[in-house]
C-alpha cells in the first residue's frame, strides 16, 4: 500500500491565484531583481509587521548572518555562540573567518545560557551571537547587560522566530543585529530567502553596501557579494504574510493537541513568561538516545519522518580547530527530536505520532 510520507515540515503554499498575480506583474514589467517594487513592497510590509526601522531582505539566512558580521565589520577573532543550533549559525562564523567560542546552554530554554558568557569573554572576543532556538527568547535582557558592560555587539540569529513577540514586542526586535531566515520550511517563507535588521543606521547601510558588491555605480567602497533576493521570492513573502496570524493559529491547534497527548510525558523545553509564541517546532526530549532511535524507527515503518534536531551538538563538529566542552548541549542533543508540524497537518496523524512515540518513553 502507498502511504503518503509525512516529514517533519511542509511549505506553505497560498492560494495560486495571488501568487499569479504577482507574477503576471514580474512578467509584465520585467524587473526580476535588483531592488524592484515587489522587494521594496515587501520590506516595507515586514518593517510595519515587525515594528523595526532597518530591516533589509536578503537571498537567505544564513548570508543573513555573514552579513550581520560585516555590518558590524568584524572579520576576524572570536564569537561566543551557542553549540545547539542548526549548523548555519556557526558555518557562518567560520566562513567570515572567525572562531566559534562555544558556550552552553540553559537546560530549560535551550538557548545560550548568559550566566557563563562573561567567563568565555577573552581579548580576542568580537561579539556574541545567540539564537532564539525554536522560537524561544533568549534572555534578552542579560545578554544586552553583559554586551553593554563589555563593549561587544549582540547578534541573535532568530531564524526560527519569525512571528514570536516578548516583552511586548517582535523578538526579532532585540540586539544590535538580529537575522531572520526565509526557507521555504519557515512558517513565514519566500522560498529561500532571509532579513538582516539592525538597530543602528550606519550597520544597516553598511549591510546595505555589501550586499550589492560593495559598489554604487562606479564607485567601489569595500568588498561585497551579492545577496540580493529576486521579485519572485519578493512575492511569495507578500502572498504569504497575511496567512501569517492563520498559519499560526493553525499550529497552535496542533501543538496543543501534541500537549494533550504528551505533556505529562516527555520533557518539554520551557517558554520564558512574556512570550506570545508562534509554535514553529514541537520539540520533545527522549529520556534516552535508545528511546528516541525507538521511536525513530517505528514511525518511519509508517512513513512518518520526525527530525533529530538539532544533533549533533555543534561544539562536536569534526573540522573545527579545537574541542570546547558544552556537556547540557550534547546530552540534550542527543535526545531530542522535532514532531511533524506544519500548517494543515491532520488531528490523524498528530494523535498517530502521539500515540506511537508514548511507548518509547519506558525504554
Ligand atoms: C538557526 C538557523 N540559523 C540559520 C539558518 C539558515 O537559514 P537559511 O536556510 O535561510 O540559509 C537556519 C535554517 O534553517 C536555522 O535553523
Amino acid at each position: 500500500m502507498d502511504i503518503t510520507p509525512v516529514f517533519v515540515t511542509k511549505s506553505y503554499s497560498p492560494p495560486l491565484e495571488e501568487y499569479q498575480r504577482y507574477v503576471k506583474q514580474i512578467l509584465t514589467t520585467c524587473q526580476f531583481t535588483n531592488n524592484g517594487p515587489l522587494l521594496l513592497e515587501l520590506e516595507g510590509k515586514l518593517r510595519a509587521f515587525l515594528g523595526v526601522d532597518n530591516l533589509q531582505f536578503v537571498t537567505n539566512g544564513t548570508v543573513a548572518l555573514q552579513l550581520a558580521l560585516r555590518g558590524l565589520e568584524i572579520t576576524e577573532g572570536e564569537i561566543i555562540t551557542t553549540p545547539f543550533t542548526y549548523v548555519a549559525t556557526t558555518s557562518a562564523i567560520l566562513w567570515e573567518r572567525c572562531t566559534p567560542v562555544y558556550v552552553d546552554i540553559d537546560p530549560q530554554t535551550l538557548c545560550l545560557d548568559p550566566n557563563k558568557v562573561e567567563a568565555a569573554i577573552t581579548p580576542r572576543t568580537r561579539a556574541i551571537l545567540a539564537v532564539h532556538v525554536f522560537g524561544i527568547p533568549c534572555d534578552v535582557d542579560a545578554l544586552a547587560d553583559i554586551g553593554q558592560r563589555y563593549g561587544l555587539p549582540v547578534i541573535y540569529d532568530a531564524a526560527h522566530a519569525f512571528g514570536c513577540r516578548y516583552k511586548g514586542r517582535s523578538l526579532l526586535s532585540f540586539g544590535d543585529v538580529s537575522t531572520c531566515s526565509f526557507h521555504a520550511t519557515k512558517l513565514f517563507h519566500t522560498i529561500e530567502g532571509g532579513c538582516v535588521i539592525c538597530r543602528d543606521a550606519e550597520v544597516h547601510q553598511r549591510v546595505d553596501l555589501v550586499k550589492r558588491f560593495g559598489h554604487t555605480g562606479d564607485e567601489h567602497f569595500c568588498l561585497g557579494i551579492n545577496a540580493k533576493a529576486s521579485e519572485f521570492q519578493a512575492a511569495m513573502g507578500l502572498c504569504n504574510l497575511p496567512h501569517v496570524p492563520e498559519i499560526i493559529a493553525d499550529r497552535r491547534r496542533s501543538v496543543e493537541l501534541y500537549d494533550s497527548l504528551l505533556r505529562d510525558r516527555f520533557t518539554r523545553p520551557t517558554i520564558p513568561a512574556g512570550t506570545e509564541y508562534n509554535y514553529s517546532y514541537y520539540p520533545v526530549l527522549f529520556p534516552s538516545e535508545q528511546a528516541l532511535l525507538t521511536a525513530k524507527a517505528a514511525l518511519e515503518a509508517q512513513n512518518i519522518h520526525f527530525r533529530r534536531y538539532f544533533y549533533p551538538s555543534l561544539n562536536t563538529l569534526p573540522y573545527l580547530p579545537t574541542r570546547q566542552e558544552c556537556p547540557i548541549s550534547e546530552d540534550v542533543a542527543v535526545r531530542i527530536a522535532c514532531l511533524p508540524l506544519y500548517y494543515g497537518i491532520s488531528e490523524i496523524i498528530v494523535k498517530q505520532i502521539g500515540d506511537m512515540i508514548c511507548p518509547c518513553i519506558h525504554i
